[in-house]
């Protein structure tokens, strides 16, 4: 097959959630003849201890010639005290920089079996379906100067710089634009303009490129704080959120508890399309290796197994098969099963490969 998939299932329940994966992958083959060349490789404290770095330079090679890299997580007590440069996380960081993955896709979607776990309304989330797209390699997270510089007399200043060039708002700002067409047809660009140059920039430039490309697209610019109040006052307002790295850290975070459980939230980051039109791409859950539940045949696979149909979708061109993936989600939650994490009153309390199972054969 040319679908060539790096899997990397990582640390404490990384490889737990990755098995479920696995069983979809061969039940794909088998049942609709969709075959992937799969390879797995080390990454995080796996990693450290087989090659003592985060993630050998074959494995970043693997992950450059794949056409989607599927993450489960990284980190553990295990590895806690080693020195930054030598921790699990960097081999994730390592990935991100050097597939040059500027857009983070994470969806908000409630599950409508699942409406009891949100913290809102039934009527508020019922139904709540978006997609924030968050900037991932810019803004104040990497700008220059930054530093913690000392003034004497006890006195220190910390110092970060939020900056963003036009080509870095327009590329993100594309991914947007293209994933709204596929969806509601409507984008909200949340910056602050009232307050920050780089958020007056932002906004003429998501203006600008919408004028010129992307006018049939709705676009609606927001204040971040604000749409950090509309997302609890009324998140069925949004189709697509586009922001810059640090308010699309805080409203992503926010965004996902309204859908519950960390087990259920999938992610896609993207890179720049090559002169072939492939992208790169890494796909994960949000949630970590939960090292708490790690070995006990507790941890949800949902999270994973929606990364993986994400995969389908926006690498391989497998959009029906995706569709599948989240269809068998929503009716095997419906019947009532639930792990651990998603369990309430009068359901069905089951294990990791027990919900493997029931989304298979759904
Ligand atoms: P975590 O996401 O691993 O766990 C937070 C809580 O949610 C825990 O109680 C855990 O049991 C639960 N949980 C998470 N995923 C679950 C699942 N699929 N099913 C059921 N319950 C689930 O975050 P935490 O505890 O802050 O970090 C644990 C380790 O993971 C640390 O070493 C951290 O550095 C690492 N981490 C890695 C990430 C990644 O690989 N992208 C992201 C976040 C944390
Ligand atoms: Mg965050």
């Amino acid at each position: 097959s040319n679908r060539s998939l790096l899997v990397l299932p990582g640390d404490g329940i990384g490889p737990e959630v990755m098995r479920e994966v696995y069983r979809v992958v061969e039940w794909m083959d088998h049942r609709r003849h969709v075959s992937f060349a799969l390879q797995e490789d080390l990454v995080g404290g796996s990693a450290i201890d087989a090659h003592g770095v985060p993630l050998a330079d074959a494995t970043m090679e693997k992950a450059q010639a794949a056409d989607a890299v599927l993450l489960g997580a990284v980190g553990g007590p295990k590895w806690d005290n080693l020195d930054f440069s030598v921790k699990p996380e960097r081999g994730l960081l390592r990935l991100r920089k050097e597939l040059g993955l500027f857009a983070n896709l994470r969806p908000a979607i409630c599950f409508s079996a699942l409406v009891e776990a949100s913290s809102l309304k039934p009527e508020i989330v019922e139904g709540l379906d978006i997609m924030i797209v968050r900037e991932l390699t810019g803004g104040v997270y990497f700008g220059e100067p930054r530093g913690i510089e000392d003034l004497g007399n006890g006195e220190r200043r910390g110092v970060n710089t939020q900056v963003y060039t036009t080509s870095e708002i327009h590329r993100v700002a594309r991914v947007a634009f293209e994933l709204a067409r596929k969806r509601g047809n409507r984008v909200t660009s949340c910056e602050k303009a009232n307050v920050m140059e780089s958020g007056v920039l932002w906004r003429e430039e998501v203006q600008k490129l919408h004028d010129a490309e992307y006018a049939d697209v709705g676009l609606e610019h927001m204040y971040a704080d604000n749409a950090a109040m509309q997302l609890v006052r009324a998140p069925k307002q949004f189709d697509v959120i586009v922001t810059d790295n640090l308010f699309g850290d805080i409203l992503s975070d926010e965004a996902a508890m309204l859908t519950g459980s960390l087990g259920m939230l999938p992610s896609a980051s993207l890179g720049d399309a090559d002169a072939t039109g492939r992208r790169h791409a890494l796909y994960e859950p949000v949630h970590g290796s939960a090292p708490d539940i790690a070995g006990k045949e507790l941890a949800n696979p949902i999270a994973t197994l929606l990364s993986f149909a994400m995969a389908l979708r926006y690498s391989f061109d497998l959009a029906d098969d995706a569709t599948m993936i989240e269809t068998a989600v929503q009716q095997v939650l419906a019947g009532g099963l639930r792990t651990a994490d998603i369990m309430s009153t009068g359901k069905a309390k089951v294990s990791t490969s027990t919900m493997g199972d029931a989304i298979v054969r759904e």
